[in-house]
């Protein structure tokens, strides 16, 4: 599932995801590195922030690169980001038919995105990017590894989330087979994080960050 039950919940939540969440890379140092490194890595071009959510992660990265843009399956989302970035551009779409042409970006980030997909789905996703990002360009993935309630290879079907009634799957994943799918796909990963969650401040996963060429 990632198409219309994606979709509803995160117009459900968004006003309560952006309260929640626009502040959180405050308290997140190794996320802020990841970010600034990538922006550094892909310094020439246009880089998208896919699955951007209320745009909180695409303006981080607007402060450290001149060409950023962000991309949401949902409308709800991409209207708190446009009204957080006026400047920016933000645009409706889904990750398994990306609206650009082949080889648009210099990179693209996507965070917790692609928890939202299916494995087949998943494969699509790392095909997309392939085709959007072009040689010699970059991807930064994150994802959740396991948590006390779930194991990597589990999925979170939600019914309610942040006071609103939804339905949405969310898979905890391995990063052996997502760095697998994204090899298949034709990336190259070039490095691979895997860290503990931050006490009192995020969901008590473990997470994963992978950077690959393309
Ligand atoms: C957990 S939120 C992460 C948002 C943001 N990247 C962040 O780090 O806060 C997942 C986001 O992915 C979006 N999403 C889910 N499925 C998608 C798809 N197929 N295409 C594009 N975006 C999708 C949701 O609408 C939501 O904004």
């Amino acid at each position: 599932m990632s198409g219309p039950d994606a979709r509803a919940a995160y117009d459900a939540v968004a006003t309560a995801y952006d309260a929640a969440f626009a502040d959180e890379l405050d308290a997140k140092p190794l996320d802020r590195a990841l970010l600034t490194s990538f922006a550094e890595l892909a310094s020439s071009g246009t880089i998208c922030d896919i699955g951007c959510g209320p745009g909180h992660v695409t303006c981080f990265l607007a402060g450290r690169h001149a060409d950023v843009v962000g991309i949401d399956l949902s409308p709800a989302m991409v209207e708190i980001a446009r009204q957080r970035a006026p400047d920016l551009s933000f645009t409706v779409g889904s990750i398994l038919d990306l609206p650009v042409a082949d080889d648009a970006w210099a990179g693209a980030v996507s965070l917790y995105s692609i928890i939202h997909l299916t494995p087949s789905d998943r494969t699509t996703a790392c095909r997309e990017f392939a085709r959007v990002i072009r040689p010699g360009g970059w991807l930064l993935l994150a994802f959740h590894v396991d948590s006390p309630e779930f194991a990597v290879g589990a999925v979170n079907h939600l019914t309610s989330w942040l006071g609103q009634r939804v339905e949405l799957d969310g898979y905890f994943l391995d990063p052996d087979d997502v760095s697998a799918q994204l090899e298949a796909a034709g990336f190259t990963v070039k490095a691979r994080l895997e860290r503990e969650p931050i006490d009192g401040v995020e969901y008590p996963s473990r997470r994963c960050y992978l950077l690959a060429e393309r």
